[in-house]
């Protein structure tokens, strides 16, 4: 996929804006607190109708303002499409090529993989920052997967309010429990295949000298490989006491557990802050190939202020990664850590307001 331009109407400190953007790279540049992050935001928000620094899009409207809109011209399998999000008295329009989209169906176009300050973390912190990662990766390769993700929440929300409620009565929680039961075995045989994919060939750190070998481990409440279906409503059932007892919903893909691995160890216990860094970068990357396999499209790539991220050298190593396959946006207040790259990228150079120009 291609990002062709972006127009942005009172989102953050960016009052209206309209960017033509290069095919290979382009780099956003200029002062610390100047707008870049807002910037890349605003392509997160325009993809996938929510962000990556606020759970309330009102923090996006320009201050002052009462609405946003974003909107881009992107080129998908060769055709091009408008996607454009509206943020309007609290309430959002997602409209493809000036029809309106419902999310799950709008969300088939966000093919961008976005890296952040707070990406690392998905490495070492809390684990439903790594399943909520993965969920949305696994989303990119199987779009019908958010309907089954949306389908167990709302047996989630049931259950947990039947046990909120001090309700006891077994049978009703059974209706609710083979309801659960499906849809976690369909969450859980997704979540082995897109497990398998990126284990698959092994993946080796590219950002390291030495051979050290990145995998996902994948730990779900059920046990499915030796489980019938009808076994795991049993079991659900038979476990019903300790969740009445807990007034809790214990069993499902909410408590699901990922683990990164790195030279055969758990990454958030032994890997240095640089090497959780390349993790992600290398599951990037087979992402990449994946979805190039399983699609015939590569995403955008986006990286926010490269220069806390990584050094200069592994910059190098990023781009030759990309391959030059993918479109590549970059964020940095340091010029000179791009400087040396200008020669072997095509660049584009932002000539809006607050983009210097060297
Ligand atoms: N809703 C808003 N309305 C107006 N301005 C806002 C809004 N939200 C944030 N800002 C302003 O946007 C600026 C931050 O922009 P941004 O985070 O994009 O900077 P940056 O260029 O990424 O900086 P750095 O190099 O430090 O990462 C801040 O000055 C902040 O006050
Ligand atoms: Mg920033």
């Amino acid at each position: 996929m291609i990002i062709k331009s972006l127009k942005v109407e009172n989102f953050r400190n960016i009052s209206s804006l309209r960017m033509d953007f290069s095919d290979v790279a382009n780099f956003f540049l200029g002062k610390n607190g100047i707008g870049k992050t807002n910037l890349v935001e605003a392509i997160y928000v325009n993809f996938f109708s929510r962000s990556f620094r606020t759970s309330n899009l009102k923090n996006c409207v320009k201050m002052g303002e009462r609405d946003f809109s974003l909107s881009c011209d992107i080129v998908l399998k060769g055709i091009t499409h408008n996607l454009s999000m509206e943020y309007k008295n609290g309430v959002k329009t997602l409209k493809v090529d000036g029809k309106r989209y419902l999310l799950g169906e709008y969300l088939k176009y966000g093919m961008i993989f976005v890296i952040t300050a707070l990406s690392s973390e998905i490495v070492y912190g809390e684990p439903s920052l790594r399943r909520k990662f993965f969920d949305s990766l696994i989303t990119r390769i199987y779009p019908e997967y958010i309907y089954l993700l949306g389908r167990f929440r709302k047996i989630y929300a049931n259950k947990r309010d039947l046990l909120v409620k001090g309700v006891e009565e077994k049978e009703i929680f059974h209706i609710w429990n083979v309801e659960l039961a499906r849809v976690y075995h369909e969450i859980y045989r997704k979540r082995v295949e897109f497990v398998k994919l990126i284990n698959e060939g092994d993946v080796y750190d590219l950002f390291s000298r030495e051979r050290k070998k990145i995998g996902i481990l994948y730990s779900p409440t059920i046990d499915f490989y030796r489980m019938e279906l009808k076994d795991v409503v049993g079991f659900l059932d038979e476990n019903l006491g300790l969740e009445i007892d807990r007034g809790q919903v214990l069993f499902g893909p909410h408590r699901d557990k990922f683990y990164f691995t790195y030279d055969e160890k758990m990454a958030k216990d032994f890997a240095s802050a640089g090497e959780k860094r390349s993790i992600l970068l290398n599951i990037f990357f087979k992402m990449i190939d994946i979805l190039d396999d399983l699609k015939g499209e590569l995403p955008v790539f986006i990286f926010d202020d490269i220069e806390t991220e990584i050094d200069s050298n592994r910059l190098e190593k990023l781009l030759l990664g990309l391959k030059d396959r993918v479109q590549v946006f970059l964020t940095s207040s340091k010029p000179e850590l791009l400087e040396g790259m200008l020669e072997k990228k095509k660049i584009f150079y932002l000539r809006q307001l607050f983009f210097k120009q060297f």
